[in-house]
């Protein structure tokens, strides 16, 4: 048997992602006896540093969920040992030569797989590309590429980078990953549907009358609005993870759990959706603001972002899917920074009980009689159905409950980050979880026309207090289609 060794490459090594998600990912997979006996990890970066001081930045930095277990300092050891560095411009085909001398010293007679992770910014994607020669890699096993958002800005950008990257690689040697696919709830969501008899058969215009996706954190932009500013929430979120959900919840069932399979079936999805048309959305950007002694920045407050920046911190929108399925459902999406909450969940609200037999027991509000799940991304992951009950007594008093499923009450063991999902998913070469060519292309084409007339025409965003439940444009847009946002109510 050929013995076999994996080379693993950071390329954007010392950038934040890197430290905070890549680096702690692979030692919890390495923690967790999930990486290859033989494998090596490679820093590269343009920064000038040394093995030992990768080593450094990588232990200083470990904030992952492994970090108070026990023997974790012997393992982080063990796994600093293979940790190397190699500093080098990201448009230089010497350097990435150079690099390459390296993972064969290390790589010497074996079969050598290889798996590059290129965290960094996208104006230097193809240049990457293209230097580290990665088509023709001198690995003798597999070569794959993880690739991060933004990918592009628009179709035409996005299509043009999918070409160039074509030109330097084949299509299943590309891995796109959108962190939000990792995540055990959004994986748990086809479970939740394809594998309970209760789920399935309301999972239509019949019994939905509504779905919410929600995504809000509670801090601003924080030090990143030079890269936000030029994106804006809409595609930062929207465009990708929302989006992707939005997917998965609504696909036909797929032939089988193949990648191929789901992916054909979430592309379709996107593909019965119309553009977006700007009366569909909101838009808001946060505004400084002080609560209790403390004063909160406004976006245009951070240094980075111009002073009459028109990007959006926040948005909500309403698109339709046009199939027998779904017709005439309104999916709602909400994202939003410096909000009340951090928060990401999705909501389902069902139609109402034809000629409920205790209505009167509502008043005249039938809306709070229906029945809502809520599958609660983060955080503190849950899954939870709203349901009617009898207070229990003499009388007959209705409330609505909760049946809970409470992950840390459930399954008190740590929930992997979605980054260790997806880096084991690209090691095993399995692809369900990352974006094929034609679904990005289809992301794109619903935003693209909206992203274009918000920027052409110089659409203001409506300003929100920092802290706050975002603008009040969303409860109008939601109300538009009959609908209340049901983590407001
Ligand atoms: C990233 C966005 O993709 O997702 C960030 O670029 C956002 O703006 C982040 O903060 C949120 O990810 P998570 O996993 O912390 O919810």
């Amino acid at each position: 048997k050929v013995e076999s060794t994996l080379s693993i490459t950071v390329v954007g090594a010392s950038g934040d992602l890197a430290k905070k998600k890549i680096f702690p990912a692979l030692f919890a997979l390495f923690y967790e006896d999930c990486l290859p006996e033989d494998f090596n990890v490679f820093g590269y970066a343009r920064s000038n540093m040394n093995d030992n001081e990768l080593r450094d930045m990588i232990s200083r930095t470990l904030t992952c969920r492994i970090d108070k277990r026990e023997n974790c300092e012997d393992k982080m050891d063990q796994f600093l040992k293979r940790c190397f560095y190699h500093s080098g411009q990201y448009n230089s085909e010497e350097h990435f030569a150079e690099l390459d001398k390296k993972l064969k010293e290390k790589e010497a007679g074996k079969l050598s797989n290889r798996l590059y992770y290129l965290s960094i910014p996208p104006n230097i994607f193809v240049d990457a590309v293209r230097c580290a020669s990665l088509r023709a890699s001198s690995a003798n096993g597999w070569t794959r590429v993880i690739v991060e958002k933004p990918f592009g800005r628009d179709s035409e950008s996005s299509g043009e980078l999918t070409r160039c990257l074509k030109q330097y690689l084949s299509e299943d040697q590309i891995f796109r990953i959108d962190h939000y696919l990792g995540k055990e709830l959004v994986e748990n969501l086809s479970v939740l549907r394809f594998s309970n008899l209760v789920f399935e058969p309301l999972w239509s215009r019949d019994y939905i009358r509504n779905v919410q996706f929600i995504f809000s954190e509670d801090f601003g932009t924080e030090g990143r609005g030079g890269y936000f500013d030029n994106y804006g929430i809409i595609r930062d979120i929207m465009q990708n993870h929302l989006l992707q959900i939005l997917a998965l919840f609504a696909m036909e069932t797929p032939v089988s759990l193949d990648a191929e399979d789901i992916r054909n079936e979430k592309v379709k999805v996107l593909r019965s959706m119309r553009p977006l048309q700007l009366e569909d959305v909101i838009i808001g950007q946060y505004k400084g603001h002080s609560k209790g002694g403390r004063s909160f920045p406004a976006y245009v407050d951070d240094p980075t972002v111009p002073k009459d920046s028109l990007t959006p911190t926040f948005a909500a929108a309403a698109l339709f899917i046009h199939n027998a399925r779904w017709d005439g459902v309104p999916f709602l999406m909400k994202a939003g920074k410096a909000l009340h909450t951090k928060r990401a969940e999705i909501r389902v609200q069902f139609r109402h009980v034809p000629g409920n037999l205790y209505k009167r027991n509502f008043g005249t509000d039938l809306d709070k009689a229906t029945n809502e799940l809520v599958l609660r991304v983060q955080p503190d992951e849950a899954i939870y159905l709203k349901i009617n009950n009898k207070v229990p007594g003499l009388g007959m008093r209705l409330d609505r409950s909760d049946l809970n499923l409470l992950y840390r009450a459930r399954y008190p063991r740590e929930i992997p980050d979605a980054y260790e999902r997806l880096l084991l998913d690209a090691i095993e070469g399995e692809r369900r979880l990352f974006i094929r060519s034609d679904e990005l292309d289809a992301a794109w084409g619903l935003f693209t026309p909206l992203l274009k007339e918000v920027e052409e025409k110089k659409i203001v965003p409506e300003l929100y207090p920092y802290g706050s439940r975002g603008p009040v444009g969303a409860h109008y847009l939601a109300a538009k289609y009959n609908v209340r946002w049901g983590d407001l109510s």
